[in-house]
């Protein structure tokens, strides 16, 4: 088993608060996707003859593509990676590109699952994120997604976004719930460096908002999504029974993926690396046959904390056994040593041979797991 990342490196506006890697400059992507291509050609020794079961087109924007390049990208993985037929692929999208005749052209690919970047339905936070689209244009492309016949629908929230008010996150969380969709990803805004809000932060043009402000919104998260039967199957993720992303559980169980792209990342247990992120490098790099790559190797310590850190954080945390089966009875002997204190602050629970943040738990979940880091 195994998934395929693909970065699509590009956006037309710039977000406040986004550094993942992308460029405005839309001129290349007919180059870009030729080259995401031979990148395929290069690496598809990477998963040896894994059966691939999840496909994730991410970014930037993936629904800056047109139909045709769409469709050479799945020409690209379907000549080189033996693709499962009932594989989950899933397509990152910002609302204001879902028209509806470009709905139609994506329900003749092989997509079955849409993730569509609405982040809140005040159009203050809009403009104050500068994201392209306002709250209508985000409604619209839910409904006009799901009359195309996307059944598989997620969209994305931020909350603890500077001047946003409990009122108006929970009215946010209402209209998500109205919307018929089966997952969420809901996450707190963070001040990445170099980006524009982190400027704006130095400069006292706008201020985060106070620590409890965020900790109430995350519980009014948690208690919204319950009452509406949606399963926090991992922090910052929420499904109703059965719609998790295959894709990304599989990141927080160690399954391998190959990442294709500038900056995309690969692992196969014993590797981790990451492309270059500059395009520009990028492309000139595969077109002289070189991935242009880091990589670490991961020893037991890295893996370790590396299963610590994707684990804790879903729903069905830290498998002791899993620690004991593929590191060592010492890895395991030392996770549980170092849970006792939480277990007894009711922060962490113990689960048969599962450790498992409570709601108490979530709140500092970071904290809990550089504490059981080695
Ligand atoms: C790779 S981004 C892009 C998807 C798509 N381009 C879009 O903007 O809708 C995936 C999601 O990460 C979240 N995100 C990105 N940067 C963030 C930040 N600094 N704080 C909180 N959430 C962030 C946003 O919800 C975003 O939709
Ligand atoms: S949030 Fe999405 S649209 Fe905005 S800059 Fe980041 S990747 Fe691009």
């Amino acid at each position: 088993m195994a998934g395929i990342y693909i970065h699509i490196p590009f956006c037309k506006k710039r977000c406040h608060y986004c550094d993942f890697h992308k460029s405005l400059n839309l001129k290349d992507k007919g180059r870009m996707v030729k080259v995401l291509v031979k990148e395929m050609e290069l690496e598809n020794g990477f998963l040896e003859s894994e059966q691939v079961e999840t496909i994730y087109f991410g970014g930037g924007t993936p629904s800056v593509l047109d139909y045709d390049e769409i469709m050479i990208i799945f020409e690209g993985l379907y000549k080189n990676f033996k693709i499962s037929k009932d594989a989950e692929i899933t397509f990152e999208a910002n609302p204001d590109d879902l028209t509806k005749q470009y709905l139609k052209k994506l329900r003749k690919t092989r997509i079955n699952r849409l993730s569509i970047g609405l982040q809140s339905f005040s159009n203050q936070d809009l403009r104050l994120l500068n994201r392209r689209h306002k709250s209508e244009t985000g409604i619209n492309a839910v409904r006009d997604s799901k009359n195309a016949g996307f059944k598989n629908i997620s969209i994305d929230l931020i909350y603890g976004i500077p001047g946003m008010s409990m009122e108006t996150w929970e009215n946010n969380l209402n209209i998500a719930f109205q919307m018929g969709i089966n997952h969420i990803s809901a996450y707190h805004l963070t001040i990445e460096p170099n980006t524009v809000f982190s400027r704006y932060i130095k400069e006292g043009r706008i201020k985060m908002p106070e620590e409890d402000t965020g900790i109430e919104q995350f519980r009014i998260l948690i208690k919204k999504m319950g009452e509406n039967k949606f399963l926090q199957y991992e922090i910052s993720n929420f499904c109703l029974d059965g719609f998790f992303s295959k894709h990304n559980t599989n990141y927080w169980k160690q399954v391998e993926y190959l990442g294709i792209g500038p900056s995309a990342h690969s692992y196969n247990k014993e590797i981790r690396r990451w492309n270059i992120a500059d395009n520009k490098k990028y492309m000139d790099s595969i077109s002289k046959n070189k991935t242009p790559f880091e990589k670490e190797y991961l020893d037991n310590r890295k893996k370790y904390n590396e299963y610590i850190l994707t684990s804790l954080r879903t729903m069905w945390g830290i498998d002791l056994k899993f620690l004991e089966e593929n590191y060592s009875k010492e890895a395991m002997d030392y996770c549980m040593g170092l849970s006792k204190r939480f277990i007894d602050y009711g922060m962490v629970v113990k689960n048969m041979n599962n450790l498992i943040l409570t709601d108490q738990g979530k709140l500092i979940a970071d904290n809990i797991t550089s504490e059981l880091m080695m």
